[in-house]
């Protein structure tokens, strides 16, 4: 009966006048600031996120400088990353972070058992992760370990980056680094009310407060301490942490996955138009989400002074056929894509709270922006996304809405019919990202400025011939972004259309 409300509504939403509008107030003042932050990236001890995906090591066939594999770490310098988290998730509340530094040859090695229990030799540590981040022009995220790890092991791991010294520091100068490093982000633990420890919410802000406490400031080094907080919709975990711990943390945490069934998630590049749409609203779903942890906070701190950091978030799908369950090696669709644009979109929305996301994860683990096989690499949809995007980081918001629709899908969800945001940069241009979710139906698109008189308007679009598109090895890429040139200009107004499922970011002068 759904399927046929489903298919009637489908050929419905085909027929009808597909036509969006979206007013974009101009000469709005006082907006926030889009944090590049949002568009930053997590890498895990996991599968081949790091090792393989990121890190060859020194005497690897593979290209690579220092052991950072070049073509990987050239396709990322074009994202623009501002902020990368390692080593975990559940891998970090494992971790103990003196195995990996030190000569490689006597770094013990570790069962990784979150992760497939793969036996790994800790080659990858503190200095190649730090050094990464100088190589990538990018933030480290340091998520320590608080489940198996005691307050001195984290007390320790900060002196060692950043003091500059003492013995932590003349260990790290043994270690073949003189110079402290700069490390901002502190994470104080992993998804605490499961992999990190199976804490309360009561327990884990005193234990939050204890570990805090002890991690310290070296060095003109400023630690923004981030606290582990709720999955998707706990808001009793939020509540509590804010009424306990909000003065001790700089951020507060939110994983959220799009996922419909944890025990059958689907298949990442074979799926119906119904799960297409069943996924869809799942990503649409963040915006309750972070309303309602924003609105909570917003109860304990009125003043904004902590930070919402949503340091997971994306899709989850079954792991390819015949790849190891525990690594997590999925495929990345143009359903991928449009996931992305439309959460990147939302997240604008609320940077007034949100002020980082990391999206899981960066290489060959689920939504990832590249995958590897052994030499070869390719750039997934969502990488292209991320890439278009780029241009609202460190941007002020434009507040904007659609005049659209609703799609609603077999399992009867609703969800709006389009996606949009506007940000102007420091340069005064206005750039505007647009998603079209219909499978089915172009959308012609009108947007009407407040003030502006366009002169010139460019742009880029990300499409392909079927949702379920993706990039494979040794073909020619299937799912790439395109010019596009296709808007007239017409006083304060622009017109332009969507395809079915695409996305466009446009330059507008
Ligand atoms: O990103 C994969 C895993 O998902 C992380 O390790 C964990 O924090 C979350 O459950």
């Amino acid at each position: 009966m759904k399927k046929i409300l489903f298919l009637a509504l489908l050929s419905l939403a085909f027929t009808a006048r597909a036509q969006v509008v979206v007013s974009v107030h101009d000469t709005a003042t006082d907006q926030p600031v889009i944090p590049a932050e949002i568009y930053g990236q997590f890498s895990e001890h996991l599968g081949r996120c790091i090792y393989e995906g990121i890190w060859v090591g020194e005497d690897s066939s593979i290209p690579h400088v220092n052991g950072y594999r070049t073509d990987v770490t050239e396709a990322l310098k074009a994202l623009k990353i501002p902020v990368l988290r390692w080593p975990g998730g559940c891998f970090a509340d494992e971790y103990h972070w003196m195995d990996g530094i030190g000569p490689k040859e006597n770094r013990p090695k570790l069962v990784n058992n979150n992760w497939g229990g793969t036996v790994e030799d800790n080659s990858f540590g503190t200095h190649e992760f730090l050094n990464l981040c100088e190589l990538l022009g990018t933030e480290p995220y340091i998520s320590g370990n608080v489940g198996s790890g005691t307050v001195a092991e984290l007390a320790k791991w900060v002196e060692y980056m950043t003091a500059e010294n003492g013995s932590m520091a003349e260990l790290r100068a043994k270690n073949g680094r003189k110079e402290p490093w700069k490390v901002k982000y502190l994470g104080v633990g992993n998804e605490n009310w499961g992999c990190g420890g199976e804490m309360t919410a009561q327990y884990y802000s005193d234990v939050y407060k204890r570990y805090a406490l002890y991690a310290r400031n070296y060095s003109g080094n400023r630690l923004f301490k981030i606290a582990c907080g709720a999955s998707e919709a706990d808001y009793e975990w939020t509540r509590t942490l804010m009424k306990n711990a909000r003065w001790d943390m700089s951020g507060l945490s939110l994983h959220y996955y799009t996922v419909r069934d944890w025990n059958h998630k689907g298949s990442a590049t074979e799926f119906t138009a119904e799960e297409y749409y069943d996924t869809l609203t799942d990503t649409y779903a963040i915006d309750e989400i972070l309303t309602n942890h924003i609105a909570i906070m917003d109860a304990y701190d009125p003043e904004r002074k902590v930070a919402l950091i949503l340091d997971e978030w994306g899709t989850w799908y079954d792991v390819e056929p015949g790849t190891n369950p525990g690594h997590l090696f999925q495929q990345n669709t143009m359903r991928d894509a449009m996931v992305a644009a439309i959460n990147l979109n939302i997240f604008h929305k609320h940077t007034g709270r949100l002020k980082m996301a990391n999206i899981a994860q960066m290489v060959n683990v689920l939504q990832a922006m590249i995958l590897t096989d052994g030499p070869r690499m390719l750039l997934t949809p969502t990488y292209h996304v991320f890439r278009m995007f780029n241009v609202h980081q460190n941007a002020r918001l434009v507040p904007s809405e659609a005049r659209c629709g609703t799609i609603v899908s077999a399992s009867g969800d609703i969800m709006p019919s389009f996606s949009q945001s506007v940000s102007r940069d420091g340069n005064g241009l206005l750039h505007i990202s647009l998603a079209n979710p219909y499978l089915d139906k172009a959308v012609k698109v009108d947007v009407a400025f407040d003030q502006l008189r366009p002169k010139t308007v460019g742009g880029e679009i990300l499409k392909a011939s079927s949702i379920s598109s993706y990039n494979e090895f040794g073909k020619a890429p299937a799912v790439a972004p395109a010019a596009f040139r296709d808007v007239k200009v017409d006083g304060k107004k622009l017109t332009l259309t969507l395809p079915a499922a695409s996305v466009v970011v446009l330059e507008v002068k």
